[in-house]
Formats: C-alpha cells, structure tokens, sequence
C-alpha cells in the first residue's frame, strides 16, 4: 500500500502513521463497523470523487443498519472525503471511510463506547490487476455461501460480513483462479467476493436481485443507467451456475474491480474466452463517466 500523510480521524487531520487506535477497539474484537470504497479521479476537468452522494448515503444506511450512530452529519463526512484526497495532493485515489466502536467496554452490548469515524485515501490501481479489464478475470464457484439475510444484514457494508468474502477470495486464488463468484442461500447466484456481477444472454443484461444477499452496488446500479441509455434491457433475476456457463458474456461490476469481464467459470470458457463485445462497450463508457468525459452523467462526479 502506498501511503499518503494524513488520515482524517474523528474530525482531525492526523499524519497517518499516528491515525492509530487501541488494541481494545470493539471492532476489532467483533466486526462491529461499516466501511465504504470510493474512488477519486484524476478527470479533465480536475480530481473529482464519483458518485460521492450515493456512498456517503450507503455509509449513513449501512451505520444505522448496525447500529452505530455517526457523530458527523452528512455533510462533515463529504467535505472530509473531498479534503483528504486534496490534502494529500492525490490525483486519483481509493477512499476508505470507516465507522467504528472505539474502545471503552468490551462485551457484546456495544455501550459507553464512541462511535469513531477514519477515512483514508491512498493511490490504488486496478484491484484485479492492470490486464484484467482487456483479458478478463477467470473465477471459480465458492464452496462458501455468501452472507445470508437471515443472519446479516448483506445489503449494508459490515466490516464483520468480510470475514465472508476473504474466505471465498483466499480459497479462490490458492486454486490459481482470480476470485470467486458466491451463490446464495438458495444455491442461485448473488456476487463476487466483492463485486456485483452480470451476465448478457439472448440480447439483454442480467443480475440477481438484493434479496440474494448482494450488496446494493453502487456500480451495478450505475450499469443499469449505462444500459438504459444505450437500449439494452436489464432484468434482476434468479440465475443459477448453469446459466452462467450458458451465457454469452459475463462481467463484474465494483468500485474498486471497476468494470471487468468474467472469460471463465470453474474453467469453463464463456462464449470464445475473451471479454466480450458488450462488457466492453459498458467498460468504456462507465470510464468515460468516471473520467467526466459524458455530460450527460456530470451529476455523478463531484470536483474537490
Ligand atoms: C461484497 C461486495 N459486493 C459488491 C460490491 C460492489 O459495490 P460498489 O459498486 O458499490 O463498489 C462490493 C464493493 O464494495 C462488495 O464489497
């Protein structure tokens, strides 16, 4: 990880070597925290963080769902994302705010403990390596279950859900894969270790609805737009493994995995094993987006 100087901690601009915390954070102990990944980008017209409203909202949604209560309105939480890239002189950067019971008591009951808010910034380029968007990522079927709505709460960001995802993305790169796709209570689909995933068949996009445990990506519904705006339906839906292995292209949607074709599953090519002409056509234009080249979608960049 490449460092930068500061990270904002509860309000203050701390070098980030000193942005320490106790052993006895609650959080470290039982997961009881929320995070968000954004990205800032260096566009034409200046660096700008993408769709900043819509993580801050999921940040707020994802607290309140477990419970913690930020002790910054909105706003706060905006501006200390826009000044943490500009004080460490980023050009483009990953963002990471995260809300977390500091330490105060220990115990299950999180009580008399504050409510404490980090955010980092740091350079960080392609999360699955700088081919993966022209040759695509092979992935396998976790043997684990994505998180369950019956025992968390999967649409919310929860520092403790990730044990989850690191477990399916360990086993999947010991197999030699790229990362892995994990099916839901049901056995149908619902993501990637920590990407939204889609696949096109028969002229039209699909993706497994929220309900399967998802996270309500913030890129994913990102797609959705970029589909409407150039006449391709998309359709939430159950799928199974089979239908991915039948589909004509497949592709992952994520901040920080970005836009990136799935070429194979547990081995088996899709359609001839190279990105397809669609992901790629979505691929560019979300780049366009993000970079503030389409006018059309500025509202979703903001300058810092
Ligand atoms: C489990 C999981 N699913 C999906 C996503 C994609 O969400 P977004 O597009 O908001 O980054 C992420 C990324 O944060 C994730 O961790």
């Amino acid at each position: 990880m490449k460092k930068s100087k500061f990270i904002w901690l509860d309000g203050e601009l701390v070098e980030w070597d000193n942005a320490n915390v106790s052993v006895m954070t609650h959080t470290l102990h039982y997961g009881t925290g929320v995070f968000e990944g954004m990205r800032a980008r260096d566009t034409d017209k200046g660096t700008s963080v993408q769709f900043l409203d819509d993580h801050v909202d999921r940040l707020y949604r994802s607290a309140e769902a477990y419970n913690l209560e930020i002790p910054f309105n909105k706003n706060v939480i905006s501006n200390a994302i826009k000044e943490i890239v500009k004080v460490n002189n980023l050009k483009s950067a990953y963002i990471r705010p995260l809300v977390f019971f500091g330490d105060g008591e220990m115990g299950l009951l999180p009580q008399n403990i504050p409510v404490r808010v980090a955010i980092a910034a740091w350079e960080w380029g392609a999360y699955l390596g700088d081919d993966a968007g022209s040759k695509g990522v092979n992935v396998c079927i976790s043997d684990w279950q994505r998180i369950s709505p019956k025992s968390f709460k999967p649409f919310a960001k929860g520092v403790g859900g990730y044990m989850n995802s690191t477990l399916a993305k360990i086993d999947a790169v010991k197999q030699g894969f790229d990362d892995a796709i994990m099916l839901s209570d049901n056995g149908t689909v619902a993501e990637g270790s920590g990407q939204n995933i889609f696949i096109y068949k028969n002229n039209q996009l699909l993706t497994p609805p929220i309900e399967t445990g998802a996270l309500g990506g913030i890129t994913r519904k990102m797609v959705m737009e970029i589909a409407h705006h150039i006449d391709i339906p998309v359709v939430e839906q159950d799928l199974s493994p089979a239908d991915l292995i039948a589909s004509d292209e497949i592709f992952f949607t994520g901040t920080a995995t970005e836009i990136v074709g799935v070429v194979s599953v547990d081995s088996n090519k899709i359609s001839d094993g190279s990105v397809g002409e669609v992901t790629s056509k979505i691929r560019s234009k979300y780049l366009e987006i993000v970079n503030g080249q389409d006018d059309n979608f500025k509202n979703y960049i903001t300058l810092i």
